[in-house]
């Protein structure tokens, strides 16, 4: 199993007064290698939280979160740091790709740490051929201003692919996209998954895009179930 989620419970605010709300409740979720997953859920229901957790930007109050095998809420900040950094990629519903830097300077973001000076080579190919592969690297002079909401979240995608990650993390992606670039969207994160067997994990309010994953689950009362 890639990652293992058990038992984790999660709420914000103080236990002992009014403000505390509960978010997630012993909710256990399996994700194997190369698997496609759509999250759906009203507004509130827990799907950032969630992400958040496997993405170790966030601890449970309570279970493990398993990444093969480990659990990461026990991994020391840089091994943490590490984790977030080689292994998720995260897209969220705003590209938040830096003004003043150009298309490809912000795809090479994540490249600025833990990256040998041996790698930069492979990395600045990489970033190359990710660019060509979504259609911008004509654009990678260019500064995100200059460029289409569209344009920018490719861009987004690779900067989350860039150190090849194992996982994906997708938080309404296509959320501030047109149909056509929802469509072309949905068409890159399925060619990520088919040829280089990322897996994914996609919050969704797109019907479009939740019916081309593999699984889709719902969140109930804190839990996900499968529809
Ligand atoms: N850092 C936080 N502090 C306090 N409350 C939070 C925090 N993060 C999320 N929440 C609350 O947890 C609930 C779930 O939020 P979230 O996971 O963002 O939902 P979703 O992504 O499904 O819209 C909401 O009620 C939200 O207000
Ligand atoms: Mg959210």
């Amino acid at each position: 199993m890639l990652l293992t989620l058990n038992g984790i419970s999660k709420g914000f605010g103080t236990k002992s007064d009014s403000t505390y709300r509960s978010v997630l409740e012993d909710l256990s979720l399996e994700v194997r290698e190369g698997e496609r997953i759509a999250i759906l859920g009203p507004s509130g229901s827990g799907k950032t939280t969630l992400l958040n957790l496997i993405g170790g930007l966030d601890y449970p109050d309570k279970g493990e979160v398993e990444f093969r095998g480990q659990d990461i809420t026990r991994l020391s900040n840089v091994e943490m740091d590490r984790y977030r950094n080689q292994e998720i990629g995260f897209v969220f519903q705003f590209h938040h790709l830096l003004p003043q830097c150009t298309l490809l300077e912000n795809v090479l973001v994540p490249t600025l740490i833990n990256t040998e000076k041996s790698e930069r080579a492979e990395k600045q190919e990489r970033a190359r051929s990710l660019m060509k592969r979504v259609g911008i690297w004509e654009y990678r002079s260019k500064l995100p201003g200059k460029l289409s909401g569209g344009e920018c979240q490719r861009a987004a995608v690779v900067r989350a692919m860039i150190n090849s990650p194992s996982i994906l993390l997708a938080d309404e992606p296509t959320g501030a996209l047109d149909k056509e670039n929802v469509e072309v969207m949905a068409d890159l994160l399925m060619e990520l998954n088919k040829e280089d067997g990322l897996t994914l994990l996609v919050v969704t309010h797109s019907i479009d895009l939740a019916r081309r994953m593999g699984k889709t689950l719902e969140f109930k009362n804190g839990k996900l179930e499968q529809i």
